[in-house]
């Protein structure tokens, strides 16, 4: 066919599309959207098999490496990532340097950056080994900086990796457990927390793996270019939604409102009101991602006695923006986010952590595309065009006549 940038290009002509909405930044077999139908698909593979059949780990290898790997091959995998949980002793004491009442977001993207200066063997994007090397150190090193962002923040100790335990169970532990101290992983919390990590871990050209994308097209390595995933995902639009919407609720909850009465703000367009956790760029039917959510945050909360009021807040939004004509008119369904955090708070996260257990889930995504990129043999810098609306030419005055 016709490569109609490289037309433009020649005929002098740019194009402008604000927020790319139908701009296609990359050709991609990861994964695949239907956002009328409401379809999401890794590498074919339906995101509602994974979420029920599937493990965080499996669909890691699955996303990053194209196929769901053999039994040996997912031991071997989990094997590599389990000799890669610690950290480097000085990069922990990187922790210190913030104050206690930091994001961890920051936190997390500073250290993830940081990775870059302890493992300066594993930095060239050309050579597949040391790719391989970065690819595994990720996985296995970002929930240690998680539970380490956390646990400063709460000014309790740092624990050890327990390379017993499997990847998710072992970030419970170095989270809410204590040093010399049994702790039980409670086998509900540890699957449902893994099911939520798959749904989140990809998304296609979402803002943050766009970002990925753009800083590793400069040949940037991979730790670096994760870090800049993760501070845009820290946006309220993106991955900083399920932090909002609790917010949102707990707001609302304390004001006394009513979900009605939310609704009609939002309606009049009171300035800084949003239906936090509506809305998606792709989807205009419903995110599948959510209606799974859904029922877990139902199962969950039922066990370990959440929010019933915030629930109810919830599910009263959400059916009067689903009966609303602003809402059907443009299309506003909950997306992933909407429930989300409602769950966490179940599971003891505080609402601070939230957007960095998105950023856990979305690590193999943002990781599988900057591996695809590097393997195509005509990746280019990705320098988007401007359409220039400023000053054509004006002579330079000297600051007395100014
Ligand atoms: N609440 C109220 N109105 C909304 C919302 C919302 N959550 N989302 C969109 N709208 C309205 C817009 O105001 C606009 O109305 P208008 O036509 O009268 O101006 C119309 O719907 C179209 O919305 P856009 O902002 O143009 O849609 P866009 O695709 O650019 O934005 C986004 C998508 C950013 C997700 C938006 O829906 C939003 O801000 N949602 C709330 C934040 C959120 O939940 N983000 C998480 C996204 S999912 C994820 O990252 C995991």
């Amino acid at each position: 066919g016709i490569d109609l940038g490289k037309l433009l290009a020649t005929t002098g002509y740019t194009t402008l599309d604000p927020g790319f909405v139908n701009t296609a930044s990359t050709k991609s077999a990861i994964t695949y959207i239907d956002g009328e139908a409401g379809i999401l698909r890794y590498r074919g593979y339906p995101i509602e098999q994974l979420a029920q059949k599937s493990t965080f780990l499996e669909v890691s290898y699955l996303l990053i490496y194209g196929e769901l790997p053999s039994a040996t091959e997912l031991d071997k995998f989990t094997d590599k990532i389990r000799r890669h949980t610690l950290l480097h002793e000085d990069l922990k004491r990187f922790f210190d340097g913030f104050p206690r009442n930091a994001h961890p977001m920051p936190v997390l993207s500073s250290a993830i950056n940081a990775l870059s200066a302890y493992y300066q063997d594993s930095l060239d994007p050309d050579d597949p080994e040391q790719v391989e090397l970065s690819t595994i150190r990720l996985l296995a090193k970002l929930p240690t900086i998680a539970a380490y962002a956390y646990k400063k923040s709460v000014g309790q100790p740092f624990l050890y990796p327990d390379n017993s335990l499997n990847l998710v169970e072992n970030f419970l532990r170095m989270t809410f457990g204590f040093p010399a101290e049994p702790y039980e992983v409670d086998p509900e919390i540890a699957k449902a927390l893994d099911m939520l990590l798959i749904l989140h871990a990809d998304h296609e050209q979402n803002c943050s793996t766009s970002t990925v994308r753009l800083v590793g097209s400069s040949d940037a390595n991979l730790f670096t270019s994760v870090s800049g995933g993760i501070n845009a995902l820290w946006g309220p639009l993106h991955g900083g939604a399920n932090q909002a919407v609790l917010e949102m609720l707990d707001k609302i909850k304390e004001e006394g409102g009513t979900a009605g009465d939310f609704v009609k703000k939002v309606k009049n367009k009171e300035k800084g009101v949003k239906l936090m956790g509506f809305g998606h760029r792709v989807y205009r039917n419903y995110d599948p991602r959510a209606a799974i959510v859904k029922e877990t945050a139902h199962t969950i909360l039922g066990k370990l006695g959440g929010d019933d009021q915030l629930l109810d807040i919830a599910m009263a939004l959400e059916e009067a923006a689903l009966t609303d004509d602003y809402f059907i008119e443009r299309k506003l369904y909950p997306n992933v986010d909407f429930y989300t955090g409602l769950i966490y708070r179940a599971m003891g996260f505080p609402t601070r952590m939230f957007t960095v257990l998105f950023a856990m889930g979305r690590l193999p995504g943002w990781i599988a595309h900057w591996r695809e990129m590097h393997e195509d043999t005509t990746l280019k810098i990705g320098r988007p065009r401007q359409i220039y609306t400023g000053y054509t030419e004006r002579d330079y005055k000297e600051l007395t006549t100014r």
